[in-house]
């Protein structure tokens, strides 16, 4: 009894220093919102979570188009109110409308706007 004891508690500070020693970049699920580009982050968030197909040239849904870098970029003081629900809007420009990108989603639109949109 005594040895499986030991046994499980080395399994378990072996488990803790694997945990430990993975920096975060190297775990599956981690969020990188370091050096965000446009083309290559934020065209895909917009397209994949359907904001182009609401706001681009042809249907521009609250006159806003987010199908190209230059109105993404004009229109980011706009995008990060409505993408995290803030409170001073009302809730029909909760951004896509019924749903709400994930919070990692959310984190690399702000630090791509923090980064200063860079394309
Ligand atoms: C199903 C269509 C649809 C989708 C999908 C959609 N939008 Fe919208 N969006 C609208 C409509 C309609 C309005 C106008 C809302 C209003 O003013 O009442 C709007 C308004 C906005 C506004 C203006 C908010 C303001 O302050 O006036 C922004 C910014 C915006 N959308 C960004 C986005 C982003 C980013 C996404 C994707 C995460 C998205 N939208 C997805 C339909 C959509």
């Amino acid at each position: 009894m005594k040895k499986a004891g030991i046994t499980m508690l080395l399994v378990g500070l072996t488990i803790l220093a694997a945990c430990t020693n993975n920096k975060e970049e190297d775990l599956p699920n981690a969020c990188i919102t370091t050096d965000m580009k446009y083309d290559a982050d934020m065209k895909n968030i917009l397209v994949n979570q359907g904001c182009v197909g609401c706001h681009n040239s042809q249907s521009a849904n609250g006159n806003i188009v987010l199908d190209n870098y230059e109105d993404v970029k004009a229109n980011i003081n706009k995008i990060l109110p409505a993408i995290k629900h803030d409170a001073s809007l009302s809730s029909n420009k909760f951004m896509p409308p019924g749903g709400q990108l994930s919070q990692c989603e959310i984190d690399k639109i702000q630090a791509w706007s923090n980064d200063g949109t860079p394309q």
